[in-house]
């Protein structure tokens, strides 16, 4: 393997940077080529291709986002889509991909190595966390820690006017943000999409609060969840409870966004080094993840289709100490 070609897909994520520096460092160190591929799959399609050097990536292991931008491609998705973007590979001699993305990225990387036979290897970057076969994927660590830093503030307000607080947090149809941020912020309830909780058992945890003489009382919920719109959740609230000020506050892209926390860093470096030596090793259609601090390799169609459970006991953590 000659020269490899590195991109990121999907939702940006804190760390992709860090990844895509580990990548073309760790290809540079073996002495081969790498180039970037601009906005992601689309990118192939369209031959945006960037020689990159350990120049290249110089100061960006500290920045959110990715440099070389991302994006959902709907061409990607058609057999001639990945057609073409074989073709132009083949066209930049490229021998291997490595593909910096979440579920959607993946399920893309898969087909495109099945039909194709061009070797890739997966880094997961989203903040959702999951993905199958890693612990940790990109992003997720810094997410939390954006989403406790927002709702500690929140709770300022909350506390001085003795409110309650529905604090709305991404996730897509998994809980992983909302549980862990549960947990970091001493919230009241968190609304998860894995865990079927009814509007009953939300007023009578809400009533609790309030009887136990907590002055600042928040919710988190997951955008995922099964019971529904938060600001529909909070006007349910207000409707039995009208003596509850009730307020939403959906935090949004603003988790997706900062600067990398140490450990996303650390990961994205690991991950980094380990997808091109997986790559040179004669690996392919894999995602490489980090499990009990180890680097471990899952097959694609695994980590998007087996299921990511919720550590429950997190949840049985949170209730207790939420009293
Ligand atoms: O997958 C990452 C994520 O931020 C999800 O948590 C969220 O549901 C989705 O992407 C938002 O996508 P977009 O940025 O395209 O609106």
């Amino acid at each position: 393997m000659k020269k490899i070609g590195v991109l990121t897909s999907g939702g940006d994520a804190p760390g992709m940077n860090a990844a895509i520096r580990a990548v073309v460092r760790t290809a540079v160190y073996y002495e081969r080529e790498v180039v970037g591929v601009i906005r992601g799959f689309q990118g192939l399609i369209d031959n945006e291709f960037e020689p990159l050097d350990s120049r290249s990536v110089k100061n960006i292991l500290n920045l959110g986002g990715t440099f070389l931008k991302s994006a959902r491609s709907d061409a990607f998705r058609t057999k001639e889509g990945r057609e073409l973007a074989y073709h132009n590979c083949k066209k930049a001699d490229l021998d291997g991909l490595v593909v910096i993305g979440g579920n959607g990225s993946f399920t893309g990387a898969h087909l495109f190595t099945k039909e194709f036979g061009l070797p890739v290897i997966g880094i997961p970057g989203t903040i959702d966390n999951d993905l199958y076969g890693t612990d940790f994927t990109l992003g997720y660590d810094s997410a939390t820690n954006v989403v406790t830093e927002c709702v500690d503030k929140i709770r300022d307000t909350a506390s001085s006017h003795n409110r309650l607080f529905f604090v709305e947090v991404m996730g897509r149809d998994t809980g992983f943000i909302a549980l862990r941020t549960a947990v970091a912020t001493g919230a009241l309830d968190v609304i998860l999409p894995e865990a079927n909780r009814t509007m009953e058992e939300l007023l009578s945890e809400i009533a609790r609060g309030f009887a136990n003489r907590k002055t600042s009382n928040i919710v988190l919920v997951a955008e995922g969840n099964r019971l529904g719109n938060t600001f529909e959740i909070a006007e349910r609230v207000k409707d039995h409870y009208p003596f509850i000020d009730a307020k939403v506050t959906i935090l949004g892209h603003l988790q997706r966004g900062g600067s990398p926390s140490c450990f996303d860093r650390v990961l994205a470096s690991k991950l980094g080094v380990a997808a091109v030596e997986a790559l040179f090793d004669g690996k392919t259609d894999v995602m490489c993840g980090v499990v009990n601090n180890e680097v471990t390799f899952t097959f694609l169609q695994k980590a998007i289709q087996n299921q990511v459970p919720l550590n429950m006991d997190l949840l049985r953590i949170s209730k207790i100490l939420s009293i």
